[in-house]
């Protein structure tokens, strides 16, 4: 039998922190209206220069890393994502060529904040199922880039970063032990963004009127949440064989302290097993959870054998449970100068080679053109 094991992990925030306090100077809200309805105190808010890939490239590169494995024997890159650089084409394609992973498939993943949970499922079934061995899968976004910072009930929900796991095929009975996905959609008006999509393009007076940002009817999405999360925890501990003491820590999408807390209270699982850092993140949509799952690991809350209850929710309405058994050492590496080298000189090869086939592709092309012409 063959099963899919998290191999290597890592995560990336922009640099640039927005407080409490500083949405205060945008919208009529206070820190401690955020703090006590959401458990949120800062959030990361992406740069100029930063989008959805390039916070998914730093947080793959660091899993990698952590993996010890060459882009070179990545197989197939999957990007959960619900703001991704362009409509098309996918971020996975970009990161595949911003990481060097030369012979790597990849495409995008869009199940909004459970996508993550998506992502490891479809990852997980393609190495069971023999298709690949090594699957990198992210969840990232840039909601600060669809929220309406006029909005005061949704601009002091969300922030942007990036974690990823590396999957590799593996005989050892550990990984993913179960998987529960579910969708709901007569939701869809819960929690979306109208404008911008095939069915209401951009115009001017989209824009005008704001529809091209995220609405939510937030009691809605709350109560959903709260069901939801249970639910799903729950069938998949079931469909693993386990039961809820079984389960050593939960790492919920990271949305709202008051919806992971209702529904660690309606599970029954005691508050030392609940892991959040929701506090200084926010709510990073799809990439909440494999964040959280990388600071459990530093916090020393992962170790050989523990089982993991992740569990996404959101826009869909879409939720996702996965129970997955932890099969490697988690305990940091110490510090090694020559493995940042070869990740440096592992992403200059990178940078060359995308730069030999941009250039290759440009010389065909005139040369087809001259061909055409007959110089
Ligand atoms: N500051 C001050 N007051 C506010 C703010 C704010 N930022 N936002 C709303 N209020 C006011 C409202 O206007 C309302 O005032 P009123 O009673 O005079 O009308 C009052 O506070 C209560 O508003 P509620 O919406 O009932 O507040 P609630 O306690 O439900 O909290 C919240 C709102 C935080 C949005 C909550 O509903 C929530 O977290 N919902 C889930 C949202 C979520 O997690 N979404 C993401 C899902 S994941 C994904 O896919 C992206």
């Amino acid at each position: 039998m063959t099963y899919a094991q998290i191999v290597g992990w890592g995560y990336a925030v922009p640099s640039r922190i927005m407080t409490n306090s500083d949405i205060e100077q945008l919208v009529d809200t206070s820190d401690e209206w955020i703090r006590t309805r959401t458990g949120i105190s800062e959030r990361r808010i992406a740069g100029p220069k930063e989008s959805t890939s390039t916070l998914a490239t730093r947080a793959a590169q660091n899993a990698l890393q952590v993996a010890d494995l060459s882009p070179s024997k990545v197989d197939l890159v999957i990007v959960a994502t619900s703001t991704p650089d362009f409509p098309m084409p996918s971020v996975a394609s970009i990161v595949q060529d911003n990481i060097g992973a030369a012979r790597a498939g990849a495409f995008d993943v869009n199940a909004a904040c459970s996508g993550f949970i998506y992502a490891l499922s479809v990852a997980s079934g393609m190495i069971a199922g023999g298709l690949h061995e090594n699957v990198l899968v992210i969840g990232a976004d840039t909601l600060s880039r669809l929220v309406d910072w006029t909005d005061r009930s949704t601009c002091i929900l969300f922030g942007d970063g990036a974690g990823a796991v590396l999957l590799r095929r593996s005989e050892s009975p550990t990984g993913l032990r179960s998987c529960v996905l579910g969708s709901d959609g007569s939701g869809v008006g819960s929690l979306y963004v109208p404008a911008g999509g095939s069915r209401t393009p951009i115009t001017a007076e989209q824009v005008q009127a704001r529809q091209h940002f995220i609405k939510m009817k937030g009691g809605e999405v709350f109560r959903f949440a709260v069901h939801a999360i249970a639910q799903a925890t729950q069938q998949a501990v079931q469909s693993a064989g386990m039961t809820m003491d079984d389960v050593d820590l939960f790492i919920p999408h990271q949305a709202n302290i008051r919806i992971i807390q209702s529904a660690a209270k309606a599970l029954k699982i005691p508050p030392e097993k609940v892991f959040s850092n929701v506090n200084r993140y926010g709510n990073t949509s799809t990439a909440s959870i494999p964040i959280a799952l990388c600071e459990a690991i530093e916090a020393g809350k992962v170790s050989v054998g523990s089982n993991l209850a992740l569990v996404g929710f959101g826009a869909g309405l879409a939720w996702g449970a996965a129970i997955v058994q932890w099969g490697v050492d988690a305990t940091p590496m110490p510090f090694a100068w020559w493995k940042s080298m070869v990740r440096n000189i592992q992403s200059r090869e990178a940078v060359v080679r995308s730069f030999a086939l941009r250039t290759q592709r440009r010389i065909d092309a005139l040369r087809r053109v001259n061909g055409i012409h007959g110089v």
